[in-house]
């Protein structure tokens, strides 16, 4: 088992990162939890093939368990949503000192968390993510939050969970399309950080290969994000280089009103047209973008910028609640495995989208 721990000033916790990992949870939150009573957080597709089981694992050990089950999809993750579940929390009398479990994908884990940070001022919360990308991205750093109508994640705080599991053995019942998706992700950390594990990822011939090594794959994005966390907790500066393509990604999941892209898709989009844009400036190292379309291509993600009106794509971008008036920070490479964060008056902003 892979194990990490995150440490910051508030709060330290454990990351565990195992296949088949679920069989051990009851016995593991024997450890953490000092009450006997759970709400399990979870959605419908999460619930129909494992949602038994983990309330089994659980009961075994003497737990009572309440599950709440919410739909799938971003549209869950409201303020009306969250509202049903403090009734379902009140229904159940749901104390400080028990516990809840985010058992999902991003919305789930977004959605329970932030109904933990804010029900009865906080409620210890555990994370299981069973997408590949709330297990390398969503599930680490504490950010949690909800949607208002004008935008996704307006309304949250940093709230960090008690512990996360990762059983990468959830990723086998995945939607291929997802596992991709959080494959955008795991690239990301390649670019930004690591230039082993994008090659390593380059050099997979088979899907095999892909699921043989997701461990240690999942392990190291998860390190990757760990170190950038403690060093930058409120995102106010090192923390950025996680949106590495996130500016033109959110501009295009926005534009299309997050119904065709996935998150990772347009993240994909992202990185290429960035790099691109970048490369041709004198900015990162030439080949940078060749080698970013290789890998998209590879782990069937998109690379082309979509047919759109550019001026669409920029305004949300210009909104986003890490801009101010003047300046903007983008996300670019020196080279892969080196990001930094570089600062552009706004009205430079169409030599790099
Ligand atoms: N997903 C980026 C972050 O957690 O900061």
């Amino acid at each position: 088992m892979y194990t990490l721990k995150v440490k910051l000033p508030s709060k330290n916790y454990e990351i565990y990162i195992k296949k088949g990992l679920l069989d051990y949870i009851g016995i593991k939150l024997k450890d953490i939890c000092s009450s006997n009573k759970i709400a399990i957080i979870t959605d419908k597709n999460v619930n129909a093939i494992y949602g038994d089981k983990l309330s089994m694992y659980l009961n075994k050990q003497g737990f009572i368990t309440k599950t709440i089950v919410v739909k799938p999809g971003e549209n869950s993750k409201s303020l009306e949503n969250a509202e049903k579940i403090y009734n379902d929390l009140l229904d159940f009398k749901i104390k400080r000192s028990d516990m809840i479990i985010a058992f999902g994908g991003g919305v789930v884990g977004d959605l329970a968390g932030f109904v933990s940070s804010t029900f009865l001022r906080g409620i210890p919360f555990i994370q299981i993510p069973t997408t590949l990308l709330a297990q390398v991205d969503s599930s680490v750093g504490g950010k949690v939050a909800v949607n208002l109508p004008r935008g996704k994640n307006l309304v949250g705080s940093f709230y960090h969970p008690n512990a996360v599991f990762i059983d990468t053995d959830f990723l086998k019942t995945l939607n291929k399309r997802y596992l991709y998706d959080g494959m955008s992700e795991v690239i990301k950390y390649g670019c930004i950080n690591n230039k082993n594990l994008f090659y390593d990822l380059l050099q997979y011939k088979l899907e095999s290969d892909l699921f043989d090594n997701l461990d240690k794959i999942v392990f190291t994005c998860c390190s990757i994000k760990k170190d950038i966390v403690e060093r930058d907790e409120k995102d106010l500066g090192e923390r950025m280089i996680l949106n590495f393509g996130h500016t033109i990604g959110h501009g295009i999941e926005k534009y299309y009103n997050y119904s065709y892209y996935t998150h990772g898709e347009a993240v994909a989009i992202g990185m290429y047209n960035i790099t691109k844009k970048s490369e041709e400036v004198g900015i990162t190292q030439k080949g940078t973008s060749q080698e970013i379309k290789t890998i998209l291509h590879k782990y069937n993600l998109p690379y082309k910028m979509p047919n759109l009106e550019k001026s669409k794509l920029i305004q949300p971008i210009m909104i986003d609640k890490k801009n101010n008036n003047k300046y903007f920070n983008i996300v670019l490479l020196k080279q892969i495995g080196e990001a930094f964060i570089h600062k552009i008056d706004l009205k430079e902003i169409n030599k790099f989208i």
